[in-house]
């Protein structure tokens, strides 16, 4: 008699993606420890320009952010959706404790290691801050976040974590962010810019290798959770750029006709050569698509923060 395998989250999205065709991969599931560690490296190329424009932004208009964000200076309580490191956010954090604003801190990241390291460094560089880390799929923990429906929600959404998303996806999220915001909360999404391809280019084609070893470590994760064995020599990383839809798009490619044999799922893959795996999309975004997205979820746009160079965007929203 056939027995039902009991499967995990990763193993089932991992037997869907392998079964569609095309292929794909989930781009969630590259933030394991090790994950997490490489993009750390990524943020880290002088290349990998988000991060740094993101970082002037919350340094130079930290002042204009604190008035947007609160000002009527109320308690409020600031949820961060992926918080990762939370270095971007510091800088914001430090600016509202020193100025004595009333609010607590909730980081949300699926990484259960950088939630741990968060928490521990703003122990000792915010030893007034209060925070509340929650560690998981941020679509899931956003169900619990209304609890406190009287307390106003500040929901940051850094990093062009938005980028990776289907339309579909965003379209379920924003939902799920109207749902669960009641009238006068605010959300600051940060959003690539559509520019130059070569600048994008540069950021995503990877010429340290860090993006290569990021895409392949996802390999490495199925080898060791799900009992896989995947030979990562025999996959190639290759990046793209649509300028019209504003996607960029990673892939591995098989370099050989293969099977992969996935111990947890009791199954195997075949691969022919110069098959691509789907990996991840990092969309770029345009002003005029920004304002649209808002409006259709219920929000207004109240104020755009930019960079000097105009390359990225965190977009201030508030629940209509
Ligand atoms: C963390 C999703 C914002 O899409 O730019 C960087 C991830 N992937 N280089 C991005 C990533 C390859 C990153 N996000």
């Amino acid at each position: 008699m056939e027995q039902k395998l009991l499967l995990s989250q990763l193993a089932t999205d991992t037997l869907k993606g392998l079964s569609s065709n095309p292929k794909y991969l989930l781009s969630k599931y590259f933030y394991d420890d090790e994950g997490s560690r490489i993009f750390q490296e990524i943020m880290n190329m002088p290349e990998y320009y988000l991060t740094d424009c993101e970082h002037e932004i919350f340094s130079s208009l930290k002042e204009e952010i604190t008035q947007a964000i609160c000002p009527e200076n109320k308690l409020f309580n600031l949820v961060e959706l992926g918080s990762g490191d939370g270095l971007k956010t510091k800088i914001l954090l430090k600016h509202l404790v020193e100025e004595g604003i009333n609010f607590q801190y909730t980081p949300v990241d699926i990484s259960a290691k950088a939630n741990l390291e968060l928490v521990e460094s703003l122990k000792t560089e915010l030893p007034a801050l209060q925070v509340e880390a929650k560690t998981g799929d941020y679509f899931q923990k956003l169900k619990n976040l209304n609890g406190h429906a009287s307390i106003q929600k500040i929901i940051f959404f850094l990093g062009s974590n938005i980028g990776n998303f289907s339309h579909d996806e965003t379209t379920e999220f924003l939902s799920q962010l109207s749902a669960y915001s009641n009238s006068g909360d605010k959300v600051l999404i940060g959003l690539d810019l559509k520019k130059s391809p070569a600048i994008i280019m540069d950021a995503y084609n990877d010429p340290h290798g860090h993006t290569r070893r990021f895409n392949l470590n996802h390999l490495v994760r199925l080898n060791r959770e799900l009992d896989a064995d995947f030979d990562i020599k025999k996959f190639e990383q290759q990046t793209t750029y649509n300028p019209q839809t504003g996607e960029v798009k990673s892939f591995l490619i098989s370099n050989a006709d293969q099977t992969v044999q996935i111990g947890t799922l009791e199954k195997t893959f075949r691969f022919t050569k110069w098959e691509a795996i789907f990996m991840e999309r990092s969309r770029k975004y345009d002003f005029q698509t920004i304002e649209k997205l808002a409006l259709n979820h219920g929000f207004k746009v109240v104020q755009n923060f930019t960079d000097q160079r105009n390359y990225f965007v965190d977009s201030l929203w508030e629940k209509e």
